[in-house]
């Protein structure tokens, strides 16, 4: 895939790898857009990268996706390349009972969002000579951890969901990429990741970045770090041995 020339829609652009790749791809000559839900963040982004496109948007909502397609493809025509990146993780506890799903939905933003994106321009997206829908999943669709149940169940459903819209699309214009990060020192549920000293664990988001551009280049479609490639040829019985290994650590 060309990595430059494009016009690329992130949805959960203004912070860590969404903002991240927005920088990059900027920097290769594309025209990016991004979206979410806090403007402040949007208008911050916006203000170290003039050249930013910005749109306030909540893609859990079927009223914010239809708008958000609506006015993307009013104003870009030559869009070419969904990111689908927004995400949340929250750490659940299933013996709360109930009370522990109250808050935000980690279904509707890490799923059923990419799911109704993908949909809603996947006949935008076939007009274009060449075209790709980028989902964000995680080293946890894999083998997940246990405190993150509902965030780990999102992610294996985009991994899922990834691959049976890479074979659907296989004959369009469509590439249909996954990337897995292993952990990127980002916002990402911040408070739960400093309350365990986690916070500053992971990988810089920039350098996840650079390796999610390496692997749209050389059309890998299933983009996994160095640190986490075993997973590409684990079997069954050693992605269990590892799960066991890392819930332990919890
Ligand atoms: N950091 C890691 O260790 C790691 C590892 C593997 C995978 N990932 C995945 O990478 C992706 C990006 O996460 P990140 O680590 O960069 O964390 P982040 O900085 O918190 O980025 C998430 C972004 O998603 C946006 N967002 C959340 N809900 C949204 C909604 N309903 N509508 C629109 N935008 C929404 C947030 O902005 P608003 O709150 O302003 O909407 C935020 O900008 C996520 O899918 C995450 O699961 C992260």
């Amino acid at each position: 895939m060309k990595v430059n020339g494009n016009t690329v829609l992130i949805t959960g652009g203004a912070t860590g790898i969404g903002l991240a790749l927005a920088e990059s791809f900027l920097k290769l000559g594309n025209e990016v857009i991004i979206c979410g839900r806090r403007e402040k963040r949007l208008l911050e982004a916006q203000k170290n990268h003039p050249n930013l496109y910005i749109k306030n948007c909540d893609v859990s909502s079927e009223e914010g996706r239809k708008s958000l397609f609506i006015w993307v493809t009013e104003n870009f025509n030559n869009l070419n390349i969904l990111i689908n990146n927004a995400g949340i993780q929250r750490a659940i506890d299933f013996k709360d009972g109930i009370k522990g799903l109250e808050g935000e939905n980690e279904i509707k933003i890490n799923l059923e969002a990419l799911v109704y994106l993908s949909a809603l321009f996947i006949p935008f997206l076939e007009s274009k000579q060449e075209s790709a829908i980028i989902n964000i999943s995680s080293g946890l669709a894999i083998t997940p951890l246990a405190v993150f149940p509902i965030y780990c169940a999102t992610k294996a459903g985009v991994h899922t969901f990834t691959q049976c819209l890479r074979y659907q699309l296989s004959k369009t214009s469509i590439k249909v990429f996954e990337v897995l990060p292993p952990i990127v020192e980002t916002e990402l549920n911040m408070e739960y990741r400093e309350k365990r000293g986690t916070g500053n664990k992971g990988i810089k988001a920039d350098k996840c970045a650079a390796a999610i551009i390496k692997g749209l280049a050389n059309d890998d479609f299933e983009i996994v770090n160095p640190a986490l490639e075993n997973l590409k040829t684990a079997t069954l019985a050693d992605l269990n041995k590892l799960f066991g290994k890392m819930n332990g650590q919890w």
